[in-house]
């Protein structure tokens, strides 16, 4: 069965479970799980439940596909994502962003952790990407191009929309929660960088580092969706300060800054409307 095919079919399994399409979607990432209580669930699909689905395996991320309503906007949230470094394709990495756009989703917000570069920034600072640099050396469009989607050479000049993110800091800026603009600098992980490492991605433009994203806003570019990418800061990288990193400090700052992070998506989503 090819990829259009499969596409079809899950897309089928999610509307006759959930009965609504949406035209806005968020990825949760990790220690953002709480963000789906700040908003009304429709209903809920286990990832586990959808064919065609990999299977998430990291703590922090739930796996479940959420219905949900914002003052009347219906929308989606992807709870948990899958990572590159959990031994999926780049391929799977993007397939819920596929099936979104099947779905009708025509703006994606991408939330993620990152460990921060650049050196103003706090931890828990919030941080909407204004590019990114794919430093994993792979791509999810890698493969016979699927023209059902999109164009073999997609351009990416200006992958994460500008308005989206104008109207995020202005958010912000109200809500005097402390926003940058600044690069997401891509890698596969699962090993956090070295201290010369950090130093080599900022020198190359890079203003905080992390292990998802790039690829999602790539498809999702290919198919010429809306992307608005927002990330906090759960640690400074490696080298900057003193601590050492660990994975429970970035869910722990999750929970903290996901506040936050709903305050934004929340003032996006009225607007997106
Ligand atoms: N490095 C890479 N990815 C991350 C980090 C980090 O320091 N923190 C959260 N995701």
């Amino acid at each position: 069965m090819d990829i259009l095919q499969k596409i079809e079919k899950t897309k089928k399994y999610i509307l006759s479970r959930s009965g609504f399409k949406a035209g806005i979607a968020v990825i949760a990432g990790s220690g953002l799980g709480q963000l789906k209580e700040e908003f009304e669930i429709i209903k809920t699909i286990k990832y586990s439940k959808i064919p065609y689905f990999a299977k998430t395996t990291v703590s922090g991320h739930a796996g479940e596909l959420n219905f949900c309503s914002h003052k009347g906007t219906k929308f989606l949230i992807f709870s948990g994502r899958f990572h590159y470094y959990e031994g999926h394709s780049a391929q799977d990495v993007v397939y819920p962003v596929r099936i979104m756009n099947a779905l009708g989703v025509k703006t994606v917000i991408i939330t993620a952790a990152a460990g921060g570069i650049n050196k103003k920034y706090k931890h828990g600072d919030i941080v909407v990407l204004k590019d990114h640099i794919n430093f994993t050396g792979n791509n999810p469009l890698i493969g016979t191009n699927i023209d059902g989607l999109g164009e073999r050479f997609p351009e990416m000049t200006e992958i994460y929309d500008l308005k989206l993110r104008n109207k995020s800091i202005k958010t912000a800026k109200k809500l005097k929660i402390k926003a940058y603009e600044g690069v997401y600098f891509g890698v596969t992980g699962p090993s956090y960088e070295t201290a010369a490492e950090v130093d080599a991605y900022r020198k190359l433009g890079g203003d905080i580092v992390g292990m998802s994203v790039v690829y999602e806003a790539i498809a999702a570019a290919h198919m010429k969706m809306k992307v608005l990418g927002i990330s906090y800061v759960s640690n400074m990288a490696a080298g900057i300060n003193k601590t050492r990193l660990n994975h429970q400090e970035v869910l722990e700052t999750g929970k903290k800054t996901g506040l936050n992070m709903t305050k934004i998506i929340k003032g996006v989503l009225e607007d997106i409307k």
